[in-house]
Formats: structure tokens, sequence, C-alpha cells
């Protein structure tokens, strides 16, 4: 696995101008050993269409929570068939959610933080483990303007959540403006949940529509504290 320091990747960072840059470098540099993860939101949607033009032949991979909307299939499927893609997906352990389901009830993301992060830890982040494990670099469509946390990422970063792996976020520095145009011009296939006011994609029963002049990540865990709000697949840039 080709290791880098910090020096090394800043210079990387500065020489890398685009998306497409950025990922002919990560698909040069990584071959096979690198995955795309998508949770079907439309950033995913505008850079899957990106990486196909570059290589038809990537890998993509979504962690399939068990909680997710029809909607979600159904992008999943629409987006399989345009690109031609075998999308790797991911389960949570059936003990680890039986386990979890008996204590704690299905519905238990409601009653706590503590419970709504043991969902997302055996649904998304151990499955998401397991997989990063087996490679040396996972690409994502990570936006610094999400959230306060994301802002400190960059375009190519050491994953210290993940042994030190690097993760790509190709349009870490794109508006929402930039995403929702690209959709349009390319005519990517996209979520139809967005249609109908949800502008982050979940799992369903975490995820609603925004009403107007809400943060577009409003509607995830809506009945939690904003604070509370990132389910432990990306890094804390805080610590
Ligand atoms: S989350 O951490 O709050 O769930 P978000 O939905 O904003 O993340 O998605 C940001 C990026 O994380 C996505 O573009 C994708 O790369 C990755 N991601 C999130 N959820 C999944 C999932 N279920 N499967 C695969 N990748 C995911
Ligand atoms: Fe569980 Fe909700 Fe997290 Fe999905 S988003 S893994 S249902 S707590």
């Amino acid at each position: 696995m080709a290791k880098f320091t910090q020096d090394e990747i800043d210079k990387i960072n500065s020489k890398l101008k685009t998306p497409e840059d950025t990922l002919r470098w990560a698909y040069s540099t990584f071959g096979d050993k690198i995955a795309k993860a998508s949770s079907f939101g439309l950033e995913d949607s505008v850079v899957t269409d990106m990486i196909i033009k570059i290589n038809p032949k990537a890998r993509f991979f979504t962690l399939d929570t068990g909680r997710l909307n029809q909607e979600t299939y159904d992008v999943m499927d629409e987006i399989g068939k345009k690109y031609n893609i075998k999308l790797e997906v991911i389960f949570p352990d059936t003990n680890e959610v039986q386990q979890m389901v008996r204590t704690h009830g299905l519905n238990l993301f409601y009653e706590s933080v503590e419970n709504r992060k043991l969902c997302c830890e055996t649904r998304k982040v151990n499955p998401l483990n397991k997989i990063l494990s087996t490679l040396d670099a996972w690409i994502t469509g990570l936006r610094r303007d999400q959230n306060e946390n994301r802002s400190k990422s960059a375009m190519v970063e050491i994953d210290t959540l993940h042994g030190g792996i690097i993760k790509i976020n190709p349009i870490i520095d794109w508006t929402w403006d930039q995403v929702l145009d690209y959709v349009k011009k390319h005519k990517v296939p996209y979520n139809k949940l967005f249609d109908r006011g949800y502008t982050s994609i979940g799992c369903e029963p975490c995820t609603r529509a925004i009403k107007q002049g809400e943060n577009l990540r409003a509607g995830r865990w809506w009945w939690e504290n904003e604070k509370h709000k990132e389910c432990g697949l990306h890094m804390d840039h805080s610590k």
C-alpha cells in the first residue's frame, strides 16, 4: 500500500486543480484498491458520472443499512444500468443487528443520541470499516459547506479514522448550486427524493424533507441537536 506523509499530501493537494485531475491521479495511484462510497445523494450522482468518464471499470460500493428509502434502491438500479456498474452492496452483520434490535427495539434511534449512534455504528460504521480494511483509498461526495466539521476537509486527505488510508473528496469545494448545475447539464440520474425536498439522503426513518430556509442537512436526524449530526463515517476534525 502506498503510504504518504502529510507533506506529500499537501503538495498533491496544491497541484490538483479540478475534481477530474484528482480522480485521474487517484486511479493511476491506487488501481483497483480504490472504490467510491455512495449513499445516492446528488453529490454521489455527480462524482459517479465524473468517475465513469475517467475509469469505466471503477469500483463502487454502498452501505445498505436495511432502512433505506425505495427511491434510493430505484436510483441505485438506474445508475447501475446507465453506467454499467456492478455495485458492491455491503450489509451489516446479521448477529449484530439482531442483538441490537432485541435489546433496544426497532426504532431505538428516536429514544436517545446514544441509541442512534449505536444504530449508525451497527448498520453503517462497522460495515464501512470492514470494506475499507481491504482498500488503500476511498472516494466520497463530501462538500465543505455541508457542516462545520467538513469545512476542515481537504480534496485528498489521510483518513486517520480508517488506518491511514487515503480519502479522496473530489467535490469538497463545490457549492450546492454547482452540484445542481452538473446534474442538469450532464443529465445525471438522481434520487427522486430530491424532488420532494430531500437535500441530503440517509435512512428512511432518520431523514425528512427540509422546509424553506432550512440548512441542506436539517432533515437528517431532525430531532437531534445540530452538534450531534454525524454518524461516524467521517473523521472528526475537532479532535
Ligand atoms: S453521513 O455521514 O451524514 O451519512 P452523507 O450522507 O452526508 O454522510 O454523505 C457523505 C458521503 O459519505 C457520501 O457522499 C458517501 O461518499 C458517504 N456515504 C454516506 N452514507 C453512505 C452509505 N450508506 N453508503 C456508502 N457511502 C456513504
Ligand atoms: Fe440507524 Fe438511522 Fe443511523 Fe440509519 S441513519 S443507521 S436507521 S440511526
